[in-house]
């Protein structure tokens, strides 16, 4: 009876562990090798889109809402995340959010001086990038990423900008 076995299953159970064994750490070498694999993929993704948050697109305006040189408040992506759209020369519009980088004063467009300025530790931003240009404030204003459909402006993100050296 157990010569009968042993012919039906050759392989007896030290050698067997020893298969498991080795093909375990086959397994784990081409788990962790495609784990490796998969976080170098994600930081090469992440570094293309850094700071680029897509949401759903939403209808924020119509071109007739702002004049040129004029602006618009609105909500973007949350009810109460107010932000600011603006049309600075004719045809361009850019948008930011209102929440000063700084300790979240709201800030305002003021045309006169081409930028935006919160009043309470007197920051500023540059309309064409958000970037700091005075004041306490250590990071640019979030843009809000804008698409012109027809008559209509969308808005289809946020990007949390970097610092500009120099
Ligand atoms: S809160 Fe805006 S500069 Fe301080």
């Amino acid at each position: 009876m157990d010569q009968e076995l042993k012919q039906s299953f050759p392989v007896d159970w030290v050698e067997d562990n020893y298969v498991s064994r080795r093909e375990f750490f086959k397994f784990l070498t081409l788990a962790s090798g495609g784990l490796a694999a998969g976080s170098v993929g994600m930081a090469v993704f992440s570094s293309i889109n850094r700071g680029r948050i897509s949401f759903e697109p939403a209808m924020i305006a119509n071109v007739s809402d702002v004049p040129v040189g004029g602006s618009l408040q609105f909500s973007y992506p949350r009810p109460q995340d107010l932000c600011v759209l603006i049309q600075p020369k004719a045809g361009e519009y850019v948008a930011y959010s209102r929440r000063c980088t700084h300790l979240s004063c709201p800030v305002e467009y003021q045309p006169e001086h081409e930028r935006l300025y919160c009043p309470c530790h007197n920051g500023a931003f540059s309309l064409t990038d958000g970037q700091v240009l005075q004041g306490p404030p250590p990071r640019p204003l979030p843009k809000v990423l804008l698409e012109v459909r027809g008559a209509e402006i969308y808005a289809l993100g946020v990007s949390h900008q970097e610092v500009k050296e120099g």
